[in-house]
């Protein structure tokens, strides 16, 4: 049975939804990197890396048997690096565990690396046609305001309120397109500011905009004011080569490649080499500035001042690299030191 506010939803989805090339795409790998993909990522972004990246790994077994150095450079500029080595690790899990296919039983998908409770859903309703809701930023604050829910939607209490709501009007048969019809509604009609009320095919069923309390939906918990951080860098070139310096495997950034650099309290120029001798042991002479570099992360905000160095002496270290100036693009980089790279060659 379909409810009133599905059916609505889907013949509104009918005419106007968004041709993306992983839609009716019935192949559950695809399904699945999209999903990926877009978790923290908007979905123009995500259209060209989401292409090259079939290209490159068009099957689950191409992705397991790659090199991490080739999945993070296919992922570099995307961010949130994590979500590229744990589709690389699932893969392999995929490959090994479940015969190159990606499982149906939501427990076994829930158990893979980066799958969470969103990507279940996603990957249920979408690839396997099961009735099964998800929920993401989008679904959240268009349940939100059909429901005019006060609760804090980044709360257990609020979060489980959403679920509940997702998995009650969902339509039998068709979750793949109820979902994708709300995330389409959320991205191009129930926008976070200015919502498009008037075009909005379910605006005689929102509850916030019965209330007038559309602007207010969802209720979020106030955010702490975000950290900044100066960073000093050191570009160490010697007879066409750079000194080049990965990061540990694990947490932000991990595994990618980055210009030795150390975080500094408030003079980069000063600080640099006495940091960088008593952290890494890499002794340099300070030359030329290069104009400084900035990023925001999710929670916190990078400026990088990057130095022109000379090398006076270099620990022996299996993190550090002289890279061939002509090489760097086969080194995966995070934003801010793509642009210093950019900046030298
Ligand atoms: N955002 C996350 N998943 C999506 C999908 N399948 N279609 C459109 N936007 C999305």
């Amino acid at each position: 049975m379909t409810n009133r506010l599905a059916t609505k939803l889907l013949s509104w989805y009918h005419t106007h939804k968004r041709i993306l090339p992983w839609r009716d795409h019935p192949d559950p790998y695809a399904v699945w990197v999209s999903e990926i993909m877009l978790q923290q990522t908007r979905v123009d972004t995500v259209i060209p890396y989401f292409e090259k990246w079939m290209k490159l790994f068009p099957t689950i077994r191409a992705l397991a048997s790659a090199k991490e150095q080739d999945v993070l450079n296919a992922w570099e500029g995307l961010g949130y690096y994590s979500r590229a080595r744990n589709l690389h690790k699932a893969a392999q899990i995929v490959a090994e565990k479940f015969n190159g296919e990606l499982p149906r039983n939501l427990d076994d998908l829930r158990s893979l690396p980066g799958i969470g409770r969103y990507t279940v859903g996603a990957i249920a309703s979408m690839a396997f046609g099961m009735d099964e809701p998800t929920l993401d930023g989008n679904l959240r604050r268009v349940f939100a305001r059909l429901f005019d829910v006060s609760e804090f939607a980044d709360s257990p209490a609020g979060e489980k309120i959403l679920w509940e709501l997702a998995a009650q009007n969902l339509p039998k048969g068709q979750a793949g397109d109820y979902s994708q019809a709300l995330m389409d509604l959320g991205a191009t009609i129930c926008l976070p500011k200015n919502p498009r009320c008037l075009l909005c095919p379910l605006m005689e069923l929102c509850k916030a905009r019965e209330n007038g309390t559309q602007e207010l939906r969802p209720v979020l918990k106030p955010k702490k004011g975000t950290p900044q951080y100066i960073h000093a860098a050191a570009v160490i070139v010697k007879r066409g080569r750079v000194l080049l310096s990965q990061r540990p495997a694990d947490g932000l950034l991990g595994g990618m490649w980055e210009f030795p650099n150390v975080r500094v309290d408030e003079d980069p120029a000063r600080e640099l080499t006495k940091v960088l001798r008593t952290t890494t042991n890499l002794r340099v002479k300070r030359g030329e500035a290069l104009g400084l570099v900035e990023h925001a992360y999710s929670h916190f905000k990078v400026i990088v001042h990057p130095f022109f160095c000379e090398a006076i002496s270099i620990p022996k270290s299996k993190n550090l690299k002289w890279i061939k100036l002509g090489e760097l693009e086969d080194y995966p980089m995070g934003k801010v030191d793509r642009q210093i790279a950019r900046k030298i060659k």
